[in-house]
């Protein structure tokens, strides 16, 4: 087989590359590792930035959000049981859109659907080769067959567990990273969500969050150690520990009901630059993982979907590899603003083993500080809100 660009990875950032690169007449094709059914069952990500939103549009999948997606132009903080309001549209102008991860790779597969896009899933066995050639492949398996895939360019968007990066002979690749030691517990349930907006919670017991996806399904989590295993927590004990982290006014109206979904996912801020070498291009976690805390993991995977298709149309449509030589480095430049803002969440809102008097101060000035202070809600809200791309 021969396309112009393979991509590796059908979650989001692939499916999203996959869908604008068609749209400008550049071919493409999907290798993904899992079933369809499979990627469409994984609970992630629920904000979306209005870059994020806007370049679903762009790509002819955003009718479906539009309908059903709810717009917010507000969060809540709260610090051992005292909140207040951060008004993004007050502080920035802007606001962001609640819709699942969930709903944004449904209706994106659906627009690869309508436009005959090729997406092998179940593809085992994916291998990169001459990658710092001009002539790179792909090899892989799909049902019985191997399959050899010819490209000019591969865009490496299989998440961070996936081949793409460590093809990058690791010499070549330099890793930051830092671990948090701690999770999040997360469970969906049908259940009215117990604030219209969504709530940070900071308090003595750990952080929680309460977001929701629609009027009728909450999705909520609370900080666990690391060494938590799902299995260890009951719905019952799921529900009191919440509530007990809410502030007592929300706690009461809270409704709750059994679990539909429940995980735990480990924190991590994590970069590996550049994300080119040779005909290689990594996108999204592929090449960065951010702690929840911002809500800018499946943002940030959008932003380098954008840069790196720009500059792909460029070089089919003028012959010029400027943007394909710019692309590590000006995604590199909105990856670590959005590193700082989620590892700042992070640290201002969760309980650290480590933690002594002085960074429980630090934490309660900062979000006084919030309070208080216009430019520190400006700044909060543009970042969370999103950064221009
Ligand atoms: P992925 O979604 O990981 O997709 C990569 C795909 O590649 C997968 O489908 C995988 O099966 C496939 N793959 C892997 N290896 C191979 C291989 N060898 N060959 C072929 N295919 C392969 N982000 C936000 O912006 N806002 C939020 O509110 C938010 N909340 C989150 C909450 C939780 C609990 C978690 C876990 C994450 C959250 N995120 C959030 C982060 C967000 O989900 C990710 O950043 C996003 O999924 C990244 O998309 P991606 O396409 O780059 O990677
Ligand atoms: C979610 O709804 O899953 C969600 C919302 C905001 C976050 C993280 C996760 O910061």
């Amino acid at each position: 087989m021969r396309t112009q660009v393979a991509i590796i990875g059908g979650g989001p950032s692939g499916l999203l590359l996959s869908q604008l690169l068609n749209r400008a007449g550049i071919a493409t094709v999907v290798l993904e590792r899992r079933s369809r059914d499979y990627v469409l069952s994984r609970i992630r990500a629920g904000i979306l930035e209005t870059g994020t939103v806007d370049l679903l549009r762009e790509a002819g999948a955003g009718a479906r959000m539009d309908v059903e997606g709810i717009p917010h132009d507000g969060c809540l903080l709260a610090d051992n049981g005292e909140m207040f309001r951060i008004d993004f549209a007050a502080a920035c102008g802007r606001k962001v859109m609640v819709y699942g991860q969930t709903e944004v790779t449904q209706d994106l597969y659906d627009a690869q659907d309508a436009i005959g896009a090729t997406i092998f899933n179940e593809a085992s066995d994916v291998a990169l080769h001459d990658v710092d050639s001009d002539t790179p492949h792909v090899t892989f398996r799909h049902g019985s067959k191997d399959h050899r895939l010819d490209c000019d360019v591969i865009a490496g968007c299989d998440g961070f567990h996936g081949v793409s990066r460590q093809s990058i002979p690791a010499a070549l690749r330099q890793e930051f990273e830092r671990i948090y030691p701690f999770g999040w517990l997360g469970i969906l349930s049908r259940t009215p969500p117990v604030s219209d907006e969504l709530i940070y919670a900071r308090s003595d017991r750990g952080f929680a969050l309460a977001s929701l996806r629609n009027p009728m399904l909450s999705r909520y989590y609370v900080q666990v150690p690391l060494t938590d295993r799902v299995e260890d927590w009951s719905d019952e004990a799921f529900w009191d520990e919440f509530r007990a982290r809410l502030p007592a006014e929300v706690a009461a109206r809270l409704v709750t009901g059994p679990s539909i979904e429940k995980s735990i996912a480990p924190l991590r801020s994590f970069v590996s630059e550049p994300m080119r070498w040779g005909r290689l291009f990594l996108c999204g976690d592929a090449a960065h993982i951010v702690p929840p805390t911002g809500a800018k993991g499946l943002n940030l995977a959008v932003s380098d979907v954008h840069y790196l298709c720009e500059a792909l149309i460029q070089r089919y449509r003028t012959g010029s590899e400027a943007g394909l030589d710019g692309y590590s480095a000006r995604a590199l430049a909105r990856v670590w603003q959005a590193m700082r803002f989620s590892w700042s969440m992070t640290t201002m809102m969760h309980s650290f083993p480590e933690h002594g008097g002085f960074d429980r101060r630090m934490q309660q000035t900062e979000l006084a500080l919030l309070q208080r202070s216009e430019a520190a809600r400006r700044l909060m809200a543009e970042n969370y809100t999103g950064l221009p791309f």
